[in-house]
């Protein structure tokens, strides 16, 4: 039965709501899978960005994969319960009752990869496994001169030779993920900051090899760095995220051509209504600090409509300002407007679900199935 908001345009939509242009968001995959098949490296999309289980099967279909990323193991519950069932969790997983999920998830598929980054956890996770006959495959993640998670360098090869000694465990390979690398403004400074702490986990992967420990996998890199951790042969997969997607945190770095960082588009972005015209210099929104993740360095740019010198502000909760540079010009009651994301993840995190569109009209509707699995 086709449904009620079938054939909608996406002005007719109430507000606010996210809206994702399915070909958009489709060339943005498309790109990605040959960058990625052309470097020889597989995909691990990270679902942290999107949470969206319809989206992490797209981004696995028709391309060389290793399954996908998590951020939290209540978020590879879900994906496991879906049938995605080659989860990577990126961050480390400690408290005994959480382990006790992390294992309920390996039990249904096998498939389940964790990181660690101390050696305690290790004996944790080796016990865990063992009591319920178990073997849990573990990647070493690596602290990219960032300190959030991972061992510091001198420690990652003691932590993979006992990881290696623990019978309930696998050791399968490294993590490193520079974060604090991503949206460094400037190609060149973003590429010379991404390699240095690459290259040093790579060489640190070598040796583990040339000491005969059984790595084969190398995962790392996020949308800021996707071409340029690709020049490191041991690097395996690319734990890319925003790109499906994209944000104004995005678009405002270059791109390795120099100009702005145009090769993935926004396909999914913001609409909300003018909800009050009084004052002279600008107009109020109905979309505020709980429809959009708020990031001072990045405000959302007004896509639609174009050209008419619009800005978008913070207004607080439940509001947003827009301004116009021309009284004449000024957004008009009932008007709807377009934003990119501030930030893409923490944004999506706030909706249910996700219209789906096609040359503006609505053609589907994807649930964030994941939208606050934060445990
Ligand atoms: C461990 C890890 N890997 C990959 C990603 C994806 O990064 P991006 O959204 O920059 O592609 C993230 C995002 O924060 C992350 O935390």
């Amino acid at each position: 039965m086709q449904k009620r908001w079938y054939g909608l345009s996406k002005n007719e939509l109430d507000t606010p709501c996210l809206i994702l242009d399915v070909d958009l968001f489709e060339e943005n995959l498309h790109y990605m899978n040959k960058w990625a098949a052309a470097a020889g490296k597989k995909l691990r999309p990270h679902v942290k960005t999107h949470k969206c289980v319809e989206i992490a099967r797209r981004q696995l279909a028709g391309t060389e994969n290793a399954g996908v990323c998590a951020a939290k193991v209540s978020e590879a519950e879900v994906l496991v319960n879906s049938g995605i069932d080659q989860v990577l969790v990126t961050s480390p997983v400690v408290t005994p009752f959480k382990i006790k999920r992390l294992l309920n998830c390996l039990a249904k598929t096998n498939d389940i990869i964790v990181v660690v980054d101390n050696p305690e956890n290790v004996e944790e996770l080796n016990s865990a496994a063992l009591s319920s006959n178990l073997c849990l495959s573990v990647l070493v993640d690596i602290n990219p001169d960032m300190g959030r998670t991972g061992a510091d360098y001198p420690a990652v090869i003691p932590l993979a030779e006992q990881v290696h000694s623990k019978p309930g465990l696998r050791l399968k390979g490294i993590q490193c993920y520079a974060g604090i690398v991503q949206h460094i403004e400037g190609f060149e400074e973003r590429r010379r900051a991404s390699l240095k702490v690459m290259l040093k986990a790579a060489e640190l992967f070598r040796k583990m090899r040339a000491s005969g420990l059984p790595v084969e996998v190398f995962s790392g890199a996020g949308t800021g760095t996707y071409d340029i951790d690709t020049e490191i042969a041991e690097v395996t997969d690319l734990q890319v995220g925003s790109y499906c997607v994209m944000d104004a945190e995005y678009c405002n770095i270059s791109s390795r051509s120099g100009d702005l960082f145009t090769t993935f588009h926004p396909a999914l972005t913001l609409l909300a209504h003018v909800i009050s015209t009084n004052q002279s210099d600008f107009v109020t929104v109905d979309a505020g600090l709980k429809a959009m993740y708020f990031t001072p360095h990045a405000p959302p740019h007004l896509l639609n409509p174009a050209g008419k010198g619009w800005v978008f502000n913070w207004f607080g909760d439940e509001h947003g300002r827009v301004y116009s540079p021309h009284i004449e010009l000024k957004p008009r009651l009932g008007d709807v407007i377009e934003l990119n994301l501030a930030h893409c993840d923490p944004t999506i995190n706030l909706y249910d679900s996700i219209w789906v569109a096609r040359n503006g009209r609505i053609i589907d509707r994807w649930q964030v199935d994941l939208r606050g699995c934060s445990q």
